[in-house]
């Protein structure tokens, strides 16, 4: 099947590589000439494990291509996937970049040949049937299919998410079209992944009531890591506990600095913008937001009380990626826990495996080191603010040798305490007793 992607971001460049992985002939499009002519040299603009090499493998293989034109052979379908910003006046989705994406590739589309328009990109509920609209002036024939079609998958774990979801989902009321969707997808379905038919508004609500629900589990959480905290309770003990209840399920129970990414803090606050527009109250996720908000406060305040007295003293914090797997700082928790440790006067050190370019564009006043041990070196306190697996198998003993304190604030509750506690070091979690 021919493909066009519009929009190379992190969504739109591994369903490029993946569908072209599934034998499809893609063409991703992007109008940001300097992002496609470094990746037309095979730089991409996101991290992503195992994302370069499937790219260079199907760019090779002619079944992955990258321009800043929509391409002259006709397309079977058009995936869209730009971005969804916030709006400048209120917390919804700005949708000029969606609706441009889909009026060009109408428009290009050679008249009375049939296209389905799949809008992967996380769009309000209605978009479709606006895009339609506009889409249905270009070409009144009827011959363009607007789909929904939302994708699920998770920094760092993008390409395994891809190409193993649990569903698919595809929103349309025209049963070509989701013929069509469904052969795009075939190997996957094959392989186990459930095929989810809906109304195209259904589909556009299940992206974001995905994405809320999630954001509540974690908030959930969070709430009775701070009771377990204040009870004497153990929140790991708590989590497990509750998770192997199946109709809650395990995941999204970790406890942490709060959720951050391009994804759920923006989405949430476009569903409370949806919500409003059509006169419906949204407690649980105005209380997520609300929560997930001052919990990123909170544990910049937690931290000071652990630490003690920072005023002038260096202060190391390893991590500044909102989760391990990605160089993606956007909202990051990290960065209100370094914020709280400047306005303390700390002098801050950072750390991360993949994400310093990234931190050092949002960050002024703090030092970048080369390495976590560069890092710790001096320090007075050690937080840790990310789970990068390189984290957890650091070595203790040197770490508190190149300390100056002995404080070591675990955000994320993922270091081996017994090492920790071997090499003198006083370890301060979230959600348990010191
Ligand atoms: C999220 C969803 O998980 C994807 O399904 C969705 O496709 C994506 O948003 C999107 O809308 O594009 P992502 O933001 O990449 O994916 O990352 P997650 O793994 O969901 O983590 C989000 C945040 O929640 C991170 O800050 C993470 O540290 C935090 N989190 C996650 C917790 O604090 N505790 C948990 O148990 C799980």
């Amino acid at each position: 099947m021919r493909i066009t992607v519009v929009g190379t971001g992190y969504v739109g460049l591994v369903s490029g590589a993946c569908l072209a992985e599934l034998g499809h002939e893609v063409t991703c499009v992007d109008k940001d000439k300097a992002k496609i002519a470094r990746l037309l040299r095979g730089e991409l603009p996101i991290h992503e494990d195992g994302l370069p090499a499937m790219v260079a493998r199907q760019a090779a293989a002619g079944r992955l291509r990258f321009s800043v034109r929509l391409p002259r052979e006709p397309a079977d379908l058009a995936l869209i996937a730009v971005g969804t910003p916030p709006a400048a006046h209120d917390h919804s989705a700005d949708l000029s970049a969606v609706h441009a994406a889909a009026e060009a590739v109408a428009a290009h589309q050679p008249r009375g040949r049939p296209l389905v328009l799949a809008v992967k990109s996380t769009v309000p509920v209605g978009t479709g049937d606006v895009v339609e609209r506009l889409v249905r002036r270009l070409r009144p024939d009827g011959s363009v299919t607007v789909v929904s079609n939302p994708e699920f998958l998770r920094e760092g774990s993008a390409i395994a998410d891809f190409l193993e979801p649990d569903r698919i989902v595809v929103g349309t009321a025209c049963a070509r079209a989701r013929a069509l969707m469904r052969e795009v997808y075939r190997p996957l379905i094959e392989r186990g992944s459930a095929f989810v038919a809906t109304e195209r508004c259904s589909a556009e609500m299940i992206k974001y009531a995905a994405n809320a629900f999630l954001a509540v589990k974690i908030a959930f959480i969070n709430e009775m890591a701070d009771l377990c905290e204040a009870a004497d309770a153990d929140i790991a003990e708590v989590s497990q506990g509750m998770g192997m209840d199946r109709r809650i399920g395990s995941a999204f129970l970790r406890p942490g600095p709060g959720y951050g990414g391009s994804c759920f803090p923006k989405d949430t606050e476009a569903l409370l913008a949806t919500a409003h527009q059509h006169g419906v109250q949204l407690r649980l996720v105005e209380g997520t937001v609300a929560a997930n908000e001052g919990r990123k406060r909170g544990l910049g305040r937690r931290v000071l009380a652990a630490a003690g007295n920072v005023h002038d003293r260096p202060v190391a914090v390893l991590g500044a990626t909102f989760k391990p797997g990605t160089d993606d700082v956007r909202e990051s928790p990290a960065l209100s826990v370094i914020a709280a440790l400047r306005r303390a006067g700390a002098q801050v050190r950072v750390f991360d495996p993949v994400g310093l370019a990234q931190a050092r564009q949002v960050l002024d006043g703090v030092a970048f080191a080369r390495g976590p041990y560069d890092c710790v070196r001096g320090a007075h306190c050690v937080v840790v603010a990310t789970e990068w697996p390189e984290f957890l198998r650091l070595d203790f003993r040197r770490i508190a040798a190149l300390m100056s304190g002995r404080t070591v604030v675990d955000l994320r509750n993922c270091l081996p305490d017994a090492k920790l506690e071997a090499a003198g070091l006083r370890l301060v979690g979230i959600g348990r007793r010191e």
